[in-house]
């Protein structure tokens, strides 16, 4: 029996878009998981949004909507993202969720009649960044480290929680546990602050001053301080009390978070648990930030780099690789695009991708894709190296997984990869092939090196899961078999004779830095344009000035092509959009419906060229607004540079036909 796994990350303000910053963390969480879930563990991942408080107010405030409007909003801006970067998060909390909500006020009551929560009178300095009260002692010249502010003087009666009464039992708990936080700079860090007597903690604000968050459930004039509510979310999701996923996940639980919230996590969490009579969580994982110019990023510095961009232009397996090979998990990072497109042409495209087509080419050359069998007895030296280097690869991968040190697990992954690469050169596959008597021996080369491209498939799979579903295939494993755990990427052997393989496809077309595209940082930080927009490939330039065709998208399987809903239309009328001057408004007839699709077709088409014609649209695709027109599907078109021709079929049809 293995024991469960159950990991968080902090779930984040709905006040603006997501970042690179909250990326990092999910990423970080997501490759846990899926290590974890490698070593044949039951895995349960939370992530979420937070989505009361303040500054959720004066966010929504800004833009005329509702706080709960607003909420739904931008906690739809992180759930959709997540998938983009192949996060596999089991469940998504909002602090808004009614479960959630019933959670906190039980808390709360249980902690209220045990005399651990008092009403009093406070005045302090209040930071509505961070929707805490600071002491003058915690801040830079006089203002918050964090937000660069200045917090407001607030006084007023609210409802206070005893942490003091709590504080020499977690000094004792810290300190009988030194996992407990980690690395151990932020432990140092904890108990530093806890030398210092502890202030109770306000956990009400009055609803004259908020009204947008839990209604205390002793006093409706209030509401629940925020970090008090979403705290909480950590076992509120499982389904606290009583649920079996609760009892199952919770006495395993793992929080990672960055530093500028190891105050809560590490000190009012703890002491929240306790209070309520509820088991403590088992560790608090700290990183550092992702700076920019040796500033933290940060959405009130508004410095942020935009996930979507770097999805679009990079892929997600390349920028997962980037955060966790880039940091050392602890310390700060600075985030530069160019040590981004280094590391995707030097370790992605040069040492994975060349060593992956080179492999396969060999074997296609030399034994016309079908796996050789082995003949007993040709093993020596060099080639029992290679297994135990993989051997000794695995086990070096697995302590530091285990201990969150990403970027030592891929450096030992990469040591695996040179050696393999030497491999190649001292066994000279292509002076075997030349000799007859060597044909034995030249099987043996090539299969283990196939083996070793499989182990890597393995290992690479928590941290980029399309790359190795990739390799995966070319290699003609079934990760259920082969790879579903460590031990079974151990096992040396499991590509089988005779199987045939695919011909190899390049892993990670290198990244043209002459390309204007990549030498400025126009484009990186978030854009206030539709999130979903940049998802185009620009057209490359090289020296010559000529354009190039985009690189073609990585390869998708025939599932994914079938949940394409294309379908014939007929378009019944068309119109301009006021001051867009690409877009057309399309009326179209889709079988019995109509329907409005929104087109970038106004530059080669007037509404009456395309009136009449029979078009193909994408009939699935999720509605959107589009210069506050909503559009209910798209037309494929070929796009050049100049000009914008659009897909049509060649004899009229009926209308909605699917077309395949
Ligand atoms: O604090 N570098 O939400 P938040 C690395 N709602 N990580 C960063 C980062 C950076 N520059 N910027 C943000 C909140 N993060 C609360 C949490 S939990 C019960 C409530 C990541 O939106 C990092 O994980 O401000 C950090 O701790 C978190 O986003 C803060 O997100
Ligand atoms: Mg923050």
């Amino acid at each position: 029996m293995t024991t469960p796994f159950y990991i968080t990350t902090p779930i984040y303000y709905v006040n603006a878009k997501p970042h690179l910053g909250h990326l990092y963390t999910t990423v970080s969480a997501d490759v846990a998981k899926r290590f974890h879930t490698m070593l044949g563990e039951d895995t349960f991942f939370l992530t979420g949004t937070d989505e009361h408080g303040d500054k959720i107010v004066k966010a929504a405030e800004k833009q005329d909507i509702t706080p709960k409007a607003y909420a739904d909003q931008i906690s739809k801006l992180f759930s959709d993202l997540w998938p983009d970067f192949n996060i596999d998060n089991n469940h998504f909390i909002r602090t808004t969720d009614a479960g959630h909500i019933a959670v906190v006020k039980q808390i709360l009551q249980k902690i209220f009649d045990s005399g651990d929560i008092y009403f009093s009178e406070y005045e302090g300095l209040y930071c509505v960044g961070c929707e805490r009260f600071y002491t003058e002692r915690e801040l830079v010249n006089g203002k918050c480290p964090d937000h660069e502010t200045e917090p407001e003087i607030i006084k007023e009666s609210n409802y206070f929680f005893k942490m003091s009464r709590y504080q020499k039992w977690l000094i004792d708990h810290i300190t009988k546990n030194p996992d407990f936080i980690q690395p151990e700079r932020y432990r140092n860090e904890t108990l530093a602050f806890l030398r210092e007597p502890l202030e109770d903690l306000c956990i009400s604000r009055p609803k004259s001053r908020l009204e947008w968050g839990i209604t205390l459930p002793f006093d409706e004039n209030y509401v629940t301080y925020v970090w008090f509510d979403a705290l909480i979310n950590y076992i509120s999701a499982l389904g606290f009390p009583d649920s079996d996923n609760f009892k199952k996940f919770w006495p395993q639980a793992r929080h990672i978070v960055a530093k500028d919230i190891l105050k809560p996590h590490g000190i009012f969490w703890p002491i929240m648990l306790k209070a309520a009579g509820i088991e403590i969580y088992n560790h608090l994982y700290v990183h550092g930030y992702w700076n920019i110019d040796e500033s933290k990023m940060s959405k009130s510095l508004g410095n942020v780099v935009d996930p979507y961009f770097l999805q679009s232009t990079y892929g997600a397996d390349a920028i997962r690789f980037f955060l966790m090979r880039e940091m050392v998990f602890g310390l700060d990072s600075n985030f530069s695009e160019t040590t981004l497109i280094e590391r995707i042409n030097t370790d992605l495209a040069n040492d994975l991708g060349n060593l992956f087509s080179r492999v396969l080419a060999m074997f296609h050359k030399y034994f016309n894709g079908t796996v050789p069998e082995i003949a007993p007895g040709v093993r020596n030296g060099e080639q029992a190296d290679l297994f135990e280097d993989a051997q000794n690869t695995i086990k070096e991968f697995k302590d530091e997984m285990q201990s969150l040190k990403f970027h030592k697990a891929i450096a030992s992954i990469w040591n695996f990869i040179s050696k393999m690469n030497k491999y190649v050169v001292t066994t000279a596959p292509w002076e075997l092939a030349k000799d007859e008597s060597q044909k034995d021996r030249l099987a043996d080369v090539i299969f283990n090196l196939l083996e070793g491209l499989r182990v890597i498939a393995g290992l690479i799979l928590p941290i980029m899961p399309q790359t190795s579903l990739t390799m995966q295939k070319h290699l003609e494993i079934n990760a259920e078999n082969a790879l579903s755990t460590i031990d079974r990427i151990a096992q040396w052997g499991s590509i089988e004779a005779g199987t045939c393989l695919p011909k190899p496809v390049t892993l990670f077309p290198r990244i043209d830095t002459k390309n204007p595209k990549n030498k400025s940082r126009k484009n990186i930080n978030q854009s206030k344009k539709d999130p979903k927009k940049t998802d185009q490939t620009p057209a490359k330039q090289d020296d010559s000035g000529i354009k190039s065709l985009p690189d073609l998208k990585p390869e998708i399987t025939f599932e994914e092509v079938l949940k394409l809903d294309l379908r014939v239309a007929t378009v019944i009328h068309a119109e301009k959009i006021p001051k867009a001057n690409k877009l057309l408004k399309l009326e179209v007839e889709l079988g019995e419906e109509k329907r409005t699709i929104v087109a970038g077709i106004a530059k080669s088409y007037s509404p009456d060229d395309i009136c009449g014609k029979q078009i193909i649209v994408v009939a699935n695709l999720k509605p959107a607004k589009l210069m506050g027109v909503q559009s209910q599907g798209m037309l494929l078109a070929a796009v050049g540079d100049d000009a914008t021709t659009i897909a049509t079929i060649e004899k009229s049809v009926p209308s909605g036909i699917p077309v395949k």
